[in-house]
């Protein structure tokens, strides 16, 4: 049976999110510029974007920088951010037809203004879509995300405005960046790494992993297909027996 055919829509993950490793082997692999490889990731990117639209998942979140990738040589950063401008100026058009909105997690603040200014463009221009909401992860790290969180939850402790014993789970995930956005049901890494990258540590908390040894440039429709078919094979039981999540 054809992959789109083994996947059924009516169990599709809400929220997937994704780490996109790998750009950098797949670009020395073939003797280029670790440049090429991310230049190439976009075309990955456009396609699972597409797949996910077609799909009709309702969140993608896309790990494109990290707070620890401001460590990396200039030329690559400036390299990324170019790619970012270039991408957001190419596919703003196809991002409003498709009826994809846009949205962005991280500190911001920490992006030149030029990425900043052309980033909320494209998220006013797609604020009133109503289909995938596309989520991406810029100068991101969960451990900046918490620190941020108790940071202003504290100010409000201070100001009087929240009281400590009522401190709830639910109140602390008013101060993260994700507020308002599900948990990531699914959530993939590209590269044959095993770990997740201080990337949405919170949230994953029931999150199920799937690992791949495919680059980030290699990663296509099937392989996106592959990952959603393997998640809904799992038991998902949130810390319950399998008898009681059966009998539900
Ligand atoms: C990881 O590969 C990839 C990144 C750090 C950047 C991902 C960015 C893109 C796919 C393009 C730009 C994004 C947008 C949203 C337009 P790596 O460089 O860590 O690869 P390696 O582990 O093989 O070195």
């Amino acid at each position: 049976m054809p992959l789109r055919k083994q996947i059924n829509t009516l169990k599709l993950p809400s929220h997937v999110a994704i780490i996109m490793d790998g750009n950098g082997r797949w670009a020395r692999q073939r003797g280029l510029d670790r440049i090429f490889g991310h230049q190439q990731g976009v075309n990955a990117l456009r396609e699972v974007i597409e797949t996910a639209a077609e799909l009709g998942i309702k969140y993608l979140t896309l790990y494109a920088f990290s707070t620890e990738n401001w460590c990396r040589p200039d030329e690559e950063v400036s390299a990324l951010m170019g790619i970012m401008i270039q991408s957001l100026n190419n596919e703003t058009g196809t991002l409003i037809k498709n009826n994809i909105r846009l949205k962005v997690i991280g500190d911001i603040n920490r992006l030149a203004d030029d990425v900043k200014e052309r980033l909320f463009e494209t998220i006013n221009l797609t604020s009133v879509s109503t289909g995938l909401n596309l989520v991406v992860a810029l100068s991101y790290s969960s451990r900046w995300e918490i620190t941020e969180a108790a940071r202003r939850m504290s100010a409000d402790v201070n100001n009087g405005t929240l009281k400590i014993d009522s401190i709830k789970e639910e109140d602390f995930e008013k101060y993260l960046t994700t507020y308002g956005i599900p948990d990531p049901e699914l959530m993939i890494r590209t590269s044959g790494e095993l770990r997740i990258s201080n990337f949405l540590l919170w949230q994953i908390a029931y999150t199920e992993l799937y690992f791949t040894n495919k680059l980030w440039p290699d990663f296509g429709k099937k392989d996106f297909y592959d990952a959603i078919i393997d998640f809904q094979k799992r038991e998902r039981r949130f810390g319950k027996t399998s008898e009681q999540v059966l009998e539900k």
